[in-house]
């Protein structure tokens, strides 16, 4: 990462779920040494908690919340917690997940529609609880609007984009899955 990607974190607003233990803890700590206010998710909240006095020992601005990904209410409240904190939002860690690993011949169907609800639908919770924040962040309702009014803006505006020639539209930044 260079410099000015390093700099570019501080005081970021980021959300990390399944930050209670594996990658997204140690995401949490990489983030922190680089001044970024982190918003810790995961349902074993002892851990989180755990972590978030280290980091704000530390000098982190860090908020923890209970959520369970599976559960779309949950995410939901996780973005409005962040927003009621900091708010804003800049990126999404989308990172909890789980891997049981069995031969498909053991037909563990209870845990295939787990990896689903937890690796699919929780990642989707997750964009579609912060994406209309950053969207809105990012300037884009204005565009969103004449596009679902007007359907040939959508080539319009990715021409103009294809053409590097919209300045106000920025892309949807932060969103890690
Ligand atoms: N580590 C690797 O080298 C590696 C390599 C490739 C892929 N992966 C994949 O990357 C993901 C993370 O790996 P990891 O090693 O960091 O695993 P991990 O240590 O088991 O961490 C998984 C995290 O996801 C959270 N989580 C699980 N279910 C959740 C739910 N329903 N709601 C909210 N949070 C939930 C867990 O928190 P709670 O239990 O507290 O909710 C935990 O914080 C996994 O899917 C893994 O298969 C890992």
């Amino acid at each position: 990462m260079s410099n000015a990607q390093i700099q570019s974190l501080t005081g970021k607003v980021v959300i990390i779920t399944g930050a209670s233990s594996g990658l997204g803890e140690a995401t949490a700590r990489y983030l922190a040494a680089r001044g970024a206010k982190l918003v810790l998710a995961a349902r074993r909240t002892d851990k989180l908690q755990a972590l978030a006095a280290e980091l704000s020992a530390a000098g982190t601005d860090v908020l923890v919340q209970a959520t369970d990904v599976t559960d779309m209410a949950q995410v939901q409240a996780l973005a409005d917690a962040t927003l009621k904190r900091f708010a804003r939002i800049d990126v999404l860690v989308n990172n909890a997940g789980i891997m049981p690993l069995a031969p498909l011949a053991k037909l563990k169907v209870d845990e295939w529609s787990r990896m689903i609800d937890v690796n699919i639908k929780g990642v989707l919770h997750g964009v579609a609880a912060v994406l209309p924040t950053m969207t809105a962040q990012a300037g884009w309702p204005h565009h969103q609007h004449r596009l679902r009014r007007r359907p040939q803006a959508v080539y319009a505006l990715r021409n103009r984009l294809q053409r590097n020639q919209v300045r106000r539209a920025r892309p949807v930044r932060g969103l890690a899955c």
